[in-house]
C-alpha cells in the first residue's frame, strides 16, 4: 500500500461547469481497465441513485428467483457502464457476455450468441443505439419472449420456428439513446443515464487505482488529476499511470498537487481538462467561423477527425462544461468557451438574435 496522505480534505466541489480529458477516443488499455475494474457495489464509486435502485432491484429479482429485467446505460463513454454491468453480474452470481453492436453484423452472429446464453446469464451488448434492423428483430422475441423466431422457407411456404432459449438478462449500453429504435427502447425493464462524476468522487477514483497500482499518491495529487479528468473515471485513471510516470522519472516517485499539475501541464491538459483536440475545436470554430454556429461535419473535416469522435468524444463534456452550444443551426462557442481560451469575444456576437 502506498498512499501518502496531506490535510487537504476539501474535496467535495462537484464538476458542474467545471470542464473538462476525454474519455479515450478510441483505443483504450482494456487489460488495465480490468485490472482495476470494481466487483462490487461497494468497490464502485459514484452513481449513487444507481447503486441503490439497482440493490433493490437485484434483491427483488433474488427474492422471486427470477432473472433481472432487461437494463439499459446511456451516457457518454468512460463513465463505467461496462463496470456496472459487471458487478451486477457479480452480485447476481451470473456469468456475463460482453459483445458490442458492430460486432453482430450478420443474423447468425446475434443467433450464435443467443443460443450459447445459459440460464440467468447477462449479455451486454455495448454501442446498442449500432444494432442494425435484422438484429434487433431478432432480438425482440428473445427478450420479450425467450425465443427465436426462425423463418424457414420462401413466401407462401414460409413457416416459423419458435426456440426457447434460456431465460437472460439484456444489458445494452449506449452513448446515444435518442438513436435507439422505439420498440427496442419499450423492451427495456429499466433505463438508466449515467452521471459525469464530481471531483470528490473522482479523487476518490484515483486513491483507489494508486492504491491498486501500488503509486505513492496524496490527498491533493488525486484532488488535483480529478480537476483534469472531466468527470470521467475512465480518463481519471489513465491520468494517474501517466502522471505516476513524471513521479517517477522527474520528481521524487510521489504524487502531489505540485507534481500531478505540472505534469498534467507538459501532457497539455489544461485545468478545466481540455486536451489540445479540445482547444483546436473550440479554436477553429471561433478563428474560421467567427465563434460559429457551424455544422459538425465541417468541424470534423476541418479537424481531420471523424463525426463519431467529436460527437461522443470531444462533445459532451464541451457541452456541459458550457464551453459549446448546440443550435439548430450547428455549434456555437459560448462566452464562457471565449473566456477559458482567453480570447475576447466580438460584441455583435453576444446579440439576442443567436441565443
Ligand atoms: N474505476 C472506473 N470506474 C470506477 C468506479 N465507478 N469506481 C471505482 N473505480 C472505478
Amino acid at each position: 500500500m502506498a498512499i501518502v496522505s496531506d490535510d487537504n480534505k476539501n474535496i467535495n466541489k462537484p464538476l458542474k461547469r467545471n470542464p473538462v480529458v476525454k474519455p479515450d477516443s478510441i483505443e483504450y488499455d482494456k487489460t488495465f481497465e480490468n485490472s482495476i475494474r470494481p466487483k462490487d457495489f461497494d468497490s464502485y464509486i459514484g452513481q449513487s441513485s444507481l447503486k441503490e435502485t439497482l440493490k433493490i432491484t437485484l434483491e427483488a429479482a433474488k427474492r422471486r428467483n427470477k432473472p433481472l429485467d432487461h437494463l439499459l446505460f446511456y451516457g457518454p463513454p468512460g463513465l463505467g457502464k461496462t463496470t456496472i454491468a459487471g458487478v451486477i453480474a457479480a452480485q447476481m452470481g451470473v456469468d456475463i457476455k460482453i459483445t458490442s453492436a458492430p460486432a453482430l453484423e450478420r443474423p447468425r452472429d446475434i443467433i450464435g450468441i443467443l443460443m450459447s446464453l445459459k440460464g440467468g446469464e447477462i449479455l451486454f451488448i455495448d454501442e446498442i443505439h449500432r444494432l442494425n434492423k435484422v438484429a434487433e428483430e431478432i432480438l425482440y422475441p428473445a427478450m420479450e419472449d425467450f425465443t427465436l423466431d426462425m423463418t424457414t422457407g420462401k413466401s407462401q411456404t414460409a413457416k416459423t420456428l419458435r426456440i426457447p432459449i434460456p431465460k437472460f438478462t439484456l444489458i445494452g449500453a449506449t452513448t446515444k439513446a435518442g438513436e435507439l429504435s422505439g420498440p427496442l427502447r419499450d423492451r427495456f425493464g429499466m433505463i438508466h443515464r449515467l452521471e459525469f462524476y464530481t471531483v470528490d468522487e473522482l479523487a476518490q477514483v484515483v486513491m483507489r487505482t494508486a492504491r491498486i497500482l501500488e503509486i505513492d499518491i496524496t490527498e491533493n495529487g488525486a484532488k488535483a488529476i480529478a480537476m483534469r479528468s472531466r468527470g470521467t473515471p475512465r480518463i481519471a485513471n489513465r491520468l494517474v499511470k501517466r502522471v505516476s510516470d513524471f513521479a517517477l522519472v522527474k520528481y521524487n516517485g510521489i504524487i502531489d498537487e505540485t507534481v500531478a499539475n505540472e505534469s498534467l501541464d507538459i501532457l497539455k491538459i489544461d485545468k478545466y481538462g481540455l486536451d489540445t483536440t479540445d482547444r483546436a475545436l473550440l479554436n477553429l470554430i471561433i478563428e474560421k467561423y467567427d465563434g460559429g454556429p457551424v455544422g459538425i461535419e465541417t468541424i470534423a473535416a476541418a479537424l481531420s477527425e471523424d463525426v463519431r469522435t467529436i460527437e461522443d468524444v470531444c462533445e459532451p463534456y464541451l457541452l456541459q462544461a458550457g464551453f459549446l452550444q448546440r443550435t439548430p443551426r450547428g455549434r456555437k462557442v459560448s462566452p464562457e468557451g471565449y473566456r477559458h481560451l482567453g480570447v475576447k469575444q466580438p460584441s455583435c456576437q453576444t446579440s439576442l438574435f443567436d441565443m
